[in-house]
Order: structure tokens, then C-alpha cells, then sequence
């Protein structure tokens, strides 16, 4: 009858009892269903009342608690959700999807699958915009960013009610910014990468950014092609939204962050217009809302621990120097120092096994085939930590028991059978950079990693603009190239000008690398026997300003050294001389916040601020037990 409940008869009866037992089932086993689970609502409606979670966390000062939440309410209302919705535990989302950054393209479309993962584990999503930094489109450069993305990220974080919160971020400084967010902050936190682009393809040849932008600019300056092939090149090099196909930096902190635990196992390699990066953002939202109940915090999950799996990682696939600097930074905000000898110890003991360029050939879509980080992990396994806690609320040794079997493929290679038999990256020390420097010796010429030359120096980047292409530039193959005052105060923000070119005359003759040496960093597309974060940098008067055309200059891979060959006594002559370089719009806004606060690369140019300022952990432990054992 109409209005009434129709009696239910008995084969409908045992169906919908079916149906209850499956539900039950998913509630129990994984936590899915149209609503939430009953637990965790009525644990999310208890913390409500202690004014703790949801809805009620962080509200606006107005002096009546009652009332901030009642304003709340009547807002949020506004945009039409209703009392139970808003009863829900709520999971931020953060969208750096911008106009400016087609690495993060696919915002849109990971919004939706994140959403999608939230609403049936019973959350309540919420997305929120912060910064967005793409690499070539920040001025001066996308370091100079990072800090105030970490700042925006910790801020905004904390500013709203939310529970936990699903990051997304892709291009360089993103995922660390984020990380290093998320770390102060303090609630669960999940990263997102938005995966890498496709390859395109010029003239028969596979082609991605950007090491192959690189090669190719590198042909252009060398005029191997002309400018109508360059153009060329220049549509086929990124092929779609996404982060560069390459181990570059953002694959880099990708990986890294997929090994620190703070991203869903599996879910740095898939690229961004694939099926499979949608099911990650997808399950990224069902665990954020898991991980509210778990209360698994970003302090449970990025313990000493972890980022030595993060360090083993980043050798293993012979990662960017850039991503020791973020690691680095990430780190500091826990109260974990990153020693950098350590990181040499365990680079002579972590072969490269990932096949890409720029140590390799393959690209990000070839890893990802081959069966990613989980495959990675595997042929690890050795050298990991497997306790070490992961979001997914597992440790790495259950992840990897429950990772899809092993089969026949030529990208990610057994430790027994190495691209590289050592770690990509050599810390070297000496006195051009008694506070240590780096070389990406995985992607470095080997004819050069035993090398003396003769310096060819450049004050800053504006001086070797003027002048690396003059005909009349006195230089020669074996020369070593010397770029000054691009470190975090030269530049400033350390920008990755540490691939100088090679000099036109040069170019033309044929010659593809030369020792270079600076204290900015590269990209880590960028190859090349190239040595970079000399420490002190220049700007604050460190060794490498002292440095003049015609010194000699002493590169030992081997014996992990880079030393200018000239006398203590001179040395202290020009020391006595040297004049500070003029910082310029130095004393307002963020510049001046910059200016006087960052770090350099050994705390990870953070802001000394942002920094816990007391010292848990050093790692990785390995040092010690090796000098104890
Ligand atoms: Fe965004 Fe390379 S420019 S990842």
C-alpha cells in the first residue's frame, strides 16, 4: 500500500541478509561502505564534543566556542551540505593544481579519484589550493619557493579542520614542500605525486624532458641541428601533463618519498594520464580516512628508519643530488640529522639498479612497466629497514609479502647485476669545500673523475652569461669550469645553474662534458662531471671565493676529494681581500624572511626557523656500526 513498508517475504529476507553480511564484511575487513564505519563516526562524534576533530578542530578565536561552530555550520551550509556530512571525519585535500604547472596537470581528475576513495571509506573530503611551483616558470628560481610552499602547506594545514589530509604535489619542490609541511603539522598525511609525463618521439627517436632537452640544446649550441630542427624538438619533448619522464628530481622525491612510507606503496611510478595513478589517488583517500583512526602520524612513519630507506632508495636509483638536499630539509623538521659522510658510506655499499636516464636510458612509464618501486624494493629488501611503517598502515616487509610476484624485465636489476656498482652520489671534501660538496658520479664522464685542470672562473651567473660563448674566452678542454655565487644566499635560492655549458668554441670542437664546480645545484636531468653544493657557497666567503682564473684545481672521486692547489698563506692573502658580493632587495618581504633565515645544503636550506631546533637522531646509524664493528 502507499506509505507503508512492504513486507519483505523470506527469499528477501535471507538476500538483504546477505547484503548485511557483506557489509559488515567491508566494514570489517577494509573499512569501505556508503557510510562510514560505525566506530569510527561515533569515536569522530565523541572527539567532536572534546572539540578535537572534525568540523570543530581549530575553530575561529571569537571567544565562544559554541558560536565559532555554529558560524561554521551555517557557512559551510551555504554550499549545501547537510548536518551528517558535516559530522564526518574530514580529509583535506591539497590542490596545487595551477595554470602555471602542467606537471600538475591532472589536479582535476586526482581531485576526483581522492574524493571518490574518501566519501566511500565514510569522510568527508575537503580540497584547499595552496602555492604551486612549477621549475620554469619561478623567478629566480623554484628553490627560492620551496620554503614559503612548506610554509603555506604547514599553515593551511593547521588553519582548517581536517583530520588528515591527501597532498598533491608532483614538480621538484612540491612533494618536499609538503613533506616538510605535513612533518610540522603533525596530522596523518598522505602524498600524491601526479605522476610522470609520456614520451613523445623526434624523428624516430624516443624523447622526454629533460635530459633529452638538454642533449638537444646542447646539439643546437654545438650547431650539430639548426634552429628550425630545434623548434622541432621542442613540440615532441613533453608529451603530456605530468612531472619529467626522466630519474630527474621530481622522480627523485617521488620515489623517496614512496620509500620514506609517506606515499601508498606503489604509487610513485605510475605516469600521470594512466589508469593506475587514478586507483592510487583513489586508495590515497580511502587510507587518509583509515589512517584518522589509526592516528598514524607523520612522526610514526618518518622515523630515523625510514629515511635511511629513503637514502638507500635515492642511490639505488640513481637519484638527483637535489634530493639529499630535501631529504635533508624533510628530516630537520623531526629532529633527524642527516650526516653526510654516512651518505657517502652507504652510497660505496648501494649500487644503482634503475635503468634511466640520466644515469641509464629508460624513462618513468619503462620503471613502471618493469613493476616500480615495489619491484625496487624488493631487489632491496638486503639493505632495508622492514619494519619501518608505511601509510598504508603496514610495514614495508608486509608490503612486500603481499607485492604482485616477480617476472622477467631489463629496468630494475638485481643487486647482483648493477648499472652502477656503487651509489650514484660521492660526497667529497677538501679544502675548496671543507663543509663537503657533491657529485652525481652515476651520470659523470669516468675519463674525468681522476681530473687536475686549470680554473676558468666565473663570478656569478650574470659574468658567465657575458661571457662562456665569447670567441675569444680563454679555455680549453681540460679546463675546469668555476661558477660562483649561486648558492642559497648568492643567487639567490641555489638555483640549478651547476650545469654550466660547455663553452661555444668548445661546443663546436665536439667536447660534451668538463669538471664544473659550484656551489648551486643541478637538475637532476642534467649529466655531467659536474661537483655541486660546495660548502660554505661563496656569498659568505667560503674557499670558493678565493678562487681565481688560472689556479689549479684537484678532483678525486676515488679518494673523495676536491682541493685547490694553492698555498694556505695565499689563500689567507685573498681572504683578507675579499669583498662581500651586494645582496640585492634584501631588506623587505619574503626576500628579506630568505635572506636571513635559510640554511645551507647540509640542513637542507631551510629556514633555521622551520627547524626543530633540537637534534634527535643522526643517521644513517650504518657509520658508526661499521666503525664499531
Ligand atoms: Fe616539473 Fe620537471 S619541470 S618535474
Amino acid at each position: 500500500m502507499k506509505g507503508e513498508t512492504p513486507e519483505i517475504g523470506a527469499p528477501g529476507k535471507a538476500r538483504l541478509a546477505g547484503v548485511m553480511d557483506k557489509a559488515q564484511f567491508h566494514y570489517r575487513e577494509y573499512g569501505l561502505g556508503q557510510r562510514a564505519r560505525p566506530e569510527l563516526l561515533s569515536t569522530m562524534k565523541n572527539d567532536n564534543k572534546n572539540g578535537k576533530t572534525g568540523l570543530r578542530k581549530g575553530l575561529t578565536s571569537y571567544g565562544d566556542e559554541d558560536f565559532s561552530l555554529f558560524l561554521r555550520k551555517a557557512f559551510i551550509k551555504g554550499a549545501g551540505y547537510t548536518d551528517d556530512v558535516l559530522s564526518r571525519p574530514i580529509v583535506g585535500i591539497i590542490n596545487s593544481g595551477s595554470d602555471y604547472n602542467p606537471c600538475h596537470g591532472n589536479a582535476p581528475q586526482l581531485i576526483e579519484a581522492i574524493k571518490r576513495g574518501v566519501m566511500l571509506a565514510g569522510g568527508l573530503p575537503m580540497v584547499f589550493p595552496t602555492i604551486s611551483i612549477h621549475e620554469s616558470f619561478a623567478y629566480p628560481t623554484s628553490m627560492f619557493l620551496r620554503n614559503l610552499l612548506a610554509i603555506d602547506t604547514e599553515e593551511m594545514i593547521r588553519a582548517q579542520p581536517m583530520d588528515s589530509v591527501v597532498m598533491i604535489g608532483g614538480c621538484d619542490k612540491n612533494v618536499p614542500a609538503q613533506l616538510m609541511g605535513a612533518a610540522s603539522a603533525g596530522i596523518p598525511a598522505i602524498s600524491l605525486v601526479s605522476g610522470a609525463m609520456l614520451t613523445g618521439g623526434h624523428r624516430g627517436v624516443r624523447v622526454g624532458a629533460c635530459t633529452d632537452c638538454r642533449r638537444y640544446w646542447a646539439m643546437y649550441r654545438g650547431e650539430q641541428i639548426d634552429a628550425a630542427e630545434i623548434e622541432e624538438v621542442n613540440n615532441a619533448l613533453v608529451a603530456s601533463v605530468g612531472f619529467c619522464s626522466v630519474m630527474g628530481t621530481a622522480s627523485t622525491v617521488a620515489c623517496m618519498a614512496e620509500g620514506l612510507g609517506m606515499m601508498m606503496p606503489g604509487g610513485a611510478c605510475p605516469p600521470a594520464v594512466t589508469a593506475d595513478r587514478m586507483r592510487i589517488a583513489e586508495e590515497s583517500g580511502t587510507q587518509a580516512v583509515k589512517m584518522i583512526e589509526q592516528k598514524l602520524t607523520p612522526d610514526k612513519i618518518m622515523t630515523g628508519k625510514a629515511f635511511e630507506n629513503a637514502m638507500r632508495v635515492l642511490l639505488a636509483i640513481g637519484g638527483s643530488t637535489n634530493g639529499i638536499v630535501h631529504l635533508t630539509a624533510i628530516a630537520g623538521r623531526l629532529g633527524i640529522a642527516i650526516d653526510m659522510q654516512g651518505w657517502d658510506a652507504m652510497s660505496r655499499e648501494t649500487p644503482v639498479l634503475v635503468d634511466l636516464k640520466p644515469s641509464g636510458q629508460g624513462y618513468m612509464e619503462d620503471f613502471h612497466k618493469a613493476g616500480g618501486m615495489l619491484a625496487l624494493m624488493r631487489e632491496l629488501k638486503p639493505l632495508l629497514h622492514l619494519d619501518a611503517l608505511t601509510v598504508s598502515g603496514r610495514t614495508w616487509g608486509e608490503e612486500l609479502e603481499r607485492a604482485p610476484a616477480p617476472f622477467k624485465q631489463d629496468v630494475i636489476r638485481p643487486l647482483g647485476n648493477p648499472i652502477y656498482k656503487v651509489g650514484g652520489v660521492a660526497v667529497l671534501k677538501g679544502n675548496l669545500a671543507p663543509g663537503g660538496a657533491l657529485i652525481k658520479q652515476s651520470a659523470a664522464s669516468a675519463n674525468l673523475m681522476e681530473h687536475e685542470g686549470r680554473a676558468v672562473v666565473f663570478e656569478n651567473n650574470q659574468d658567465m652569461a657575458n661571457r662562456i660563448d665569447d670567441p675569444n674566452l680563454d679555455v680549453k678542454a681540460d679546463d675546469i669550469l668555476v661558477l660562483k655565487c649561486i648558492g642559497p644566499i648568492g643567487a639567490p635560492g641555489m638555483p640549478e645553474a651547476g650545469y654550466l655549458p660547455i663553452p661555444k668554441k668548445l661546443a663546436k670542437l665536439g667536447v660534451k662534458d668538463m669538471v664544473r664546480i659550484s656551489d648551486g645545484r643541478m637538475s637532476g636531468t642534467a649529466f655531467g662531471t659536474i661537483v655541486l653544493h660546495v660548502m660554505p657557497e661563496s656569498a659568505i666567503g667560503g674557499p670558493l671565493a678565493l678562487v681565481r682564473s688560472g689556479d689549479r684545481i684537484k678532483l678525486s672521486v676515488s679518494a673523495r676529494s676536491i682541493s685547490l692547489l694553492v698555498s694556505d698563506a695565499e689563500l689567507k692573502q685573498r681572504a683578507a681581500a675579499w669583498v662581500k658580493p651586494e645582496l640585492k632587495d634584501h631588506l623587505r618581504g619574503y626576500r628579506k624572511l630568505f635572506f636571513d633565515s635559510v640554511t645551507q645544503a647540509d640542513q637542507g636550506c631551510d629556514f633555521s626557523f622551520l627547524r626543530d631546533p633540537e637534534v634527535k637522531e643522526t643517521v644513517p646509524k650504518l657509520r658508526a656500526q661499521k666503525v664499531s664493528g
